[in-house]
């Protein structure tokens, strides 16, 4: 396991697998009345967020917090950020505490990854510009892995505003991995330049058009997942599509289309990272639909980062070799018993 996570790409399969398997038991703790172990005592994690978010700063801070960290949040506006201060000096100032992590979203692609290079903390990427979101294709996965088991050879589609995710750039790369088949699926606009390179290079499939992809008519066949991306009107400057209605009829989850991709598999899944802009990507008849695990994504969301905490900090001098020992878990029980605060 590396030091920092700044790309999907920097963790191999046994890594993503390793990871998915610690948070299984962080999953099983995040169920029990007293949560707290004491797993990262005395490892302290900033929480540096430059732009804003719910999912994703939260379940990192309840991530740090449950497992004894002491974490800090930090937003661009209420930092020295906002009086001028560069991203280095920040970056240096907080290392310079001696903080043993910095979970970093920023507006801009390669910022994690130019942090990096300057701090000795972990530095864990929490979304960077549109260039990738690690920790949300690990919980994306391991959702996806929690009702269909094994994804190789399962079939997702990722569908939406493909140029300004970078959702969709990392649940690729951790997809890929995992064995599982991958369509995407956006207006000729909304495609990245370079997907044809990229798809060739990866097996992954791509597609402008949404229902022949739902019917099975494409070349991966029947899906096992629908993954609906935000339309990202903040990273938008010009016109990608004429009007939200049609961006809807011809990309959109609307609930004629989940009717028919449920009467052809009534076991499908339907994911989203959230925000959700209802009513444009997806209809709240598909958001609230039995098929929806949009809520378990969430709830994913904190054992995964629970995981990627433990793997990147727990131990003398970093990562683990594996998944937490019954023995580190039990610490937990005694946790629930008081003895351990
Ligand atoms: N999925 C996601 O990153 O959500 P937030 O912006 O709320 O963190």
């Amino acid at each position: 396991m590396t030091r920092h996570l700044i790309s999907s790409a920097d963790l191999g399969r046994a890594d993503v697998e390793a990871i998915l398997e610690t948070a299984g038991s962080m999953h099983d703790l995040q169920r029990r009345e007293v949560k707290k172990v004491p797993t990262l005592r005395g490892r302290t994690v900033i929480n540096f967020f430059f732009e804003d978010s719910t999912r994703t700063r939260s379940s990192f801070e309840i991530a740090g917090k449950w497992m004894s960290a002491d974490t800090i949040n930090l937003s661009g506006k209420g930092s020295s950020t906002s009086k001028g201060e560069s991203l280095r000096d920040t970056a240096m100032t907080v290392d310079a505490m001696a903080v043993d992590a910095l979970v970093m979203r920023h507006p801009a692609s390669g910022a994690a990854h130019q942090v990096a290079q300057w701090v000795r903390c972990s530095v864990i990427n929490a979304g960077d510009g549109t260039h990738e979101h690690p920790t949300q294709a690990l919980l994306d996965a391991y959702t996806l892995r929690s009702r269909l088991g094994d994804l190789d050879g399962k079939h997702v589609a990722i569908v939406g505003d493909l140029t300004h995710s970078r959702v969709f750039r990392s649940n690729v790369i951790t997809l890929k991995k995992l064995g599982a088949r991958v369509t995407v699926v956006a207006p000729p606009t909304l495609m990245p330049s370079g997907i044809g390179a990229w798809s060739a290079a990866d097996d992954f499939a791509t597609s402008w058009e949404l229902d022949p992809v739902l019917a099975g008519e494409h070349e991966h066949g029947p899906v096992d997942a629908v993954m609906m991306l935000r339309v990202q009107r903040e990273r938008m400057s010009g016109g990608y599509f004429p009007t939200a209605r049609e961006y809807t009829v011809g990309y959109g989850l609307t609930r004629d289309r989940l009717e028919t991709l449920v009467a052809r598999n009534p076991e499908v899944l339907v994911l989203h990272p959230g925000p959700m802009n209802r009513g444009l990507e997806i209809a709240p008849e598909a958001a609230d639909s039995p098929q929806s695990v949009v809520l378990d994504q969430v709830s994913a969301g904190v054992a995964v980062r629970m995981a990627v905490l433990y793997h990147l900090l727990a131990g003398d001098d970093g990562a683990p070799s594996g998944p937490p020992s019954p023995a580190t878990l039990a610490g937990a029980t005694t946790t629930n018993e008081g003895a351990v605060r």
